[in-house]
C-alpha cells in the first residue's frame, strides 16, 4: 500500500541507519502505536523543517481495519500544536486516504514521483490539515 519505500525494505543496515537518523533528529516527533492489548502496532511520527511538517504512519498488517492508525494520528495530532500540517498518500492508498479525511485533513494537490515500491511514477495526493 504504501508506495514511497526504500529501494529494498529488506536491507536491515539501510533500515538501521535510516531509523538511527530518524531517532537523533531533534525536530522529529516519533511515537510507538500500541493497541488496546498492549502489543506493538505501528510507528505514527512528524517531522519536516517549519512551515512543511508532515505526519506519516505505519500499522502492521494484522492490526489493519481496527480504527488503530486512526486512533493514532489523532493522538499525534492532539500532541503537535502546530499548524498547518501536510501528509501525502499514493492515490491508490484508499485506506490512508480515510484516515486523513477521518482526522480533518482535505487534499489540497497532487504530485508525481517515482515509487520504489511499485518500481514506476505514480500520482500521490498532498493533504493539509488547516490551522
Ligand atoms: C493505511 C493504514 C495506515 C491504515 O491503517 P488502519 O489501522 O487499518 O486504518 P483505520 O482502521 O484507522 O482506518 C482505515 C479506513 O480506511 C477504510 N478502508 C480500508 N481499505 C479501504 C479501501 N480499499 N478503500 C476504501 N476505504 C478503505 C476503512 O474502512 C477505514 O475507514 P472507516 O473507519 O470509515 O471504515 C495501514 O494499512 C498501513 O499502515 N499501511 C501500510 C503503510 C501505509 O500505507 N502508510 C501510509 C502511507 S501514506
Amino acid at each position: 500500500m504504501a508506495a514511497f519505500t526504500a529501494e529494498d525494505p529488506a536491507d536491515h543496515a539501510y533500515f538501521r541507519n535510516h531509523w538511527a537518523r530518524i531517532l537523533q533528529d531533534p525536530t522529529t516527533i516519533v511515537r510507538t502505536v500500541i493497541d488496546d492489548a498492549g502489543e506493538i502496532a505501528g510507528y505514527a511520527s512528524v517531522f519536516g523543517p517549519p512551515g512543511e511538517r508532515e505526519v506519516t504512519y505505519w500499522i502492521g498488517r494484522r492490526h489493519w481495519g481496527k480504527g488503530v492508525a486512526t486512533a493514532a494520528l489523532r493522538a499525534l495530532l492532539d500532541l503537535t500544536p502546530e499548524r498547518p500540517l501536510h501528509a501525502r498518500a499514493a492515490a491508490d492508498n484508499h485506506a490512508s486516504i480515510r484516515v486523513l479525511e477521518k482526522c480533518g485533513f482535505v487534499a489540497t494537490g497532487t504530485n508525481r514521483d517515482f515509487a520504489n515500491a511499485r518500481g514506476e511514477e505514480i500520482d500521490e495526493l498532498i493533504f493539509t490539515l488547516p490551522g
